[in-house]
């Protein structure tokens, strides 16, 4: 259980800090991180105040990037897998399953003293064809969806500590997303995933996971609703994953403590779990500062609530990203270039973890 940092944080108006941050200028080796040898990990810094700092993790680059893969295991002290534990990668045909990436990283993970975020169990996209163009009826589906998410936990019980186990089920409007889950099953797909999640692995905490959530607004409240619900009927749910993707065109979510202050009230736990900052391209320094005061309003919403465990960035450097190929003209969204040379983004999240530790 983290410790009360509301002391350190209403010592300094608490209000104020989700207003734009300044950037403290932390000189910084070239190749990223402080120079000050008492300095130290993003990852080490957060357990100060019991938010564990994570990073998605590319394999590919992993395996490749001695520089990724050294910063990866040392900056960070919880991993996610960015697309090898997602449906269309672990079971490419039916009933065969390919753990081969996912338990590199899990290994990888447990050398390095790291807690995993399983991501994802259940989604509308990354599905294998066999599952998206088969002829299932509602009753096929709905065991081939137990056997699946069954099948996975299983495979990870005990090496996972936090799982994505539905995500994106909401639309922006706060209605559900029109998937073949809702169209065959309803909307009781998602009370059922998590009950066969736990049944699975009933020591791994459980998450619905979604984008445009950071703020309050008609999909974190119709989120927040259903959660309520759900709870109500006792199903196995321990937290929300408030993905912040954030572009520096729109403001920043500075309403976020609000918003996630409302899951603390529901006794849930909270994470920000895929948080990146784009920038139209080529960045310039203004846009990079305005980069920082979106992952700083992102880590103050956590550090802010009581039960906020885990702050993990979707990616660290801007060698390996999935914005530039999602959103044309738009990139630079991690907290190194790629170059591995640290943002004013890295300095704005080591200033919000060095106060709430109490030594800003
Ligand atoms: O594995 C194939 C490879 O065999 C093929 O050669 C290559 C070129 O076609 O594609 C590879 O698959 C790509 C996959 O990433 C693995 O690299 C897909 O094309 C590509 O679309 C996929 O993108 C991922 C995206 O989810 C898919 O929607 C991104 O890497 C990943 O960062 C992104 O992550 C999602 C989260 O899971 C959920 N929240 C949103 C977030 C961003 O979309």
């Amino acid at each position: 259980m983290r410790k009360p940092i509301k002391a350190v944080l209403i010592g300094t108006a608490a209000a104020a800090l989700l207003a734009p941050c300044t950037i403290n200028a932390f000189a910084h080796s070239e190749h990223g991180g402080p120079k000050d040898p008492r300095d130290t990990t993003l990852g080490a810094l957060g357990q100060r105040s019991g938010v564990r700092i994570g990073t998605a993790v590319d394999m590919a680059a992993l395996a490749d990037d001695a520089p990724y893969r050294a910063k990866a295991a040392s900056e960070f002290s919880s991993v996610t897998p960015e697309n090898v534990m997602k449906w269309e990668v672990v079971e490419p045909s039916r009933g065969r399953y390919d753990w081969k990436e996912a338990d590199k990283l899990v290994d990888f993970a447990r050398a390095n003293g790291q807690l995993v975020r399983g991501h994802t169990l259940l989604w509308h996209n990354q599905l294998p064809s066999w599952l998206t163009t088969g002829d299932f009826t509602a009753d096929e589906l709905r065991a081939i969806l137990r056997k699946h998410i069954t099948d996975e936990a299983r495979h990870f019980k005990g090496r996972i500590w936090q799982w994505d186990v539905v995500n994106e089920a909401f639309n922006d409007d706060g209605t559900l997303r029109d998937s073949i889950w809702l169209r065959k099953l309803g909307p009781g797909y998602i009370a059922d995933a998590f009950r066969w999640a736990h049944a699975a692995d009933p020591k791994a905490k459980l998450f619905i996971n979604d984008y445009n959530i950071e703020g309050v607004n008609a999909k974190s409240t119709a989120l927040h609703d259903l959660v309520v619900k759900l709870r109500k009927q006792h199903v196995p749910i321990d937290g929300v994953g408030i993905q912040g993707h954030l572009s520096v065109q729109y403001n920043a979510p500075h309403d976020i403590a609000e918003n996630m202050k409302r899951f603390d009230a529901l006794g849930l736990e909270t994470a920000i779990t895929e948080a990146d900052v784009r920038v139209p391209m080529p960045s310039d320094s203004t846009e990079q500062e305005a980069q920082a005061e979106g992952y700083d309003v992102l880590l103050r919403g956590c550090l802010l609530t009581r039960k906020c465990t885990d702050f993990t960035v979707w990616g660290f450097t801007d060698k390996y990203s999935w914005v530039p190929g999602t959103f044309e003209g738009e990139g630079a969204a991690n907290l190194y270039d790629e170059n591995y040379r640290a943002k004013p983004a890295y300095s704005a999240l080591r200033d919000d973890l060095l106060l709430a530790a109490g030594r800003g």
